[in-house]
């Protein structure tokens, strides 16, 4: 199918039919970057074999599995997290909350590799307990990851790291289980937009046994705000 729009239009008159070759430069890669959101921030710590510290966020990020559990995040191109890996092969995936929005976008600049970006930050490096790389002490909770595996398709380098060990902040721990409002999490939307959670709200998994009215109709679990 061709594109419906040659670019991106001012006013969408009708739906739009693209594919990530049909527009110039960057915009279909704007467009997705404001359709797939709210996304999660990995602040990814990495140590060159040097001893060089590194710590840079990632939004293509998100946990991939559980048993075992798995993160990813993908750098495009060859970025110094991506060369330390491959000299250190293991990192711990920082969570990135609100108290440290602006320390977490300030370590996203272009550093020579060889600059500590912790101390430039002005982050506290704490020694993880079971990888190499230091974790954030500012941070609420840290993944320690070991690197499993690199899957490069041209600039996009996808990295899976498997959860090796965590480490949760007691001030986002309520009644036996983390707390959203606590942990008070990032969610990162497109270029430098940024928005914090809204209302909570939940609706109850449904099961076969549950769904089925007694007319045979659907019966669908209702959301109930919190
Ligand atoms: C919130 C945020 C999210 C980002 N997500 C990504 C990402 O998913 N992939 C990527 O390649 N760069 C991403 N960047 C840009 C990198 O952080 C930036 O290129 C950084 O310098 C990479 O650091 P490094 O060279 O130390 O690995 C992001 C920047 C910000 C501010």
């Amino acid at each position: 199918m061709p594109a419906s729009h040659s670019a991106p239009p001012q006013h969408l008159d009708r739906p739009l039919e693209v594919g990530p070759d049909d527009w110039q430069g960057r915009e279909f890669y704007f467009m997705m970057t404001a359709l797939v959101i709210p996304r999660p921030i990995g602040w990814i710590s990495t140590i060159s074999a040097s001893g060089v510290r590194n710590v840079a966020p990632y939004s293509y990020f998100n946990m991939m599995g559980n048993d075992p559990p798995y993160v990813a995040f993908a750098s495009t191109g060859i970025k110094d997290s991506l060369n330390n890996l491959r000299e250190v092969p293991q990192f711990v995936a920082n969570i990135v909350t609100m108290h440290v929005l602006e320390k977490m976008n300030f370590t996203s600049t272009d550093f020579p590799r060889n600059e500590d970006e912790f101390s430039w930050a002005g982050l506290t490096p704490v020694p993880s307990a079971k990888v190499k790389p230091p974790r954030v002490g500012e941070a609420k909770a840290h993944l320690e990851c070991e690197l499993k595996q690199i899957i490069t398709d041209h600039n996009t380098n996808i990295v899976l790291g498997r959860i090796v060990h965590v480490h949760v902040d007691p001030t986002v721990w309520k009644d036996g289980r983390i707390d959203p409002r606590l942990l008070d999490p990032v969610c990162r939307l497109s270029g430098s937009g940024y928005a914090q959670l809204g209302e909570l709200i939940n609706v109850q998994r449904p099961f076969w046994k549950d769904v089925q009215g007694t007319q045979g109709q659907a019966v669908m679990p209702k959301a109930v705000r919190r």
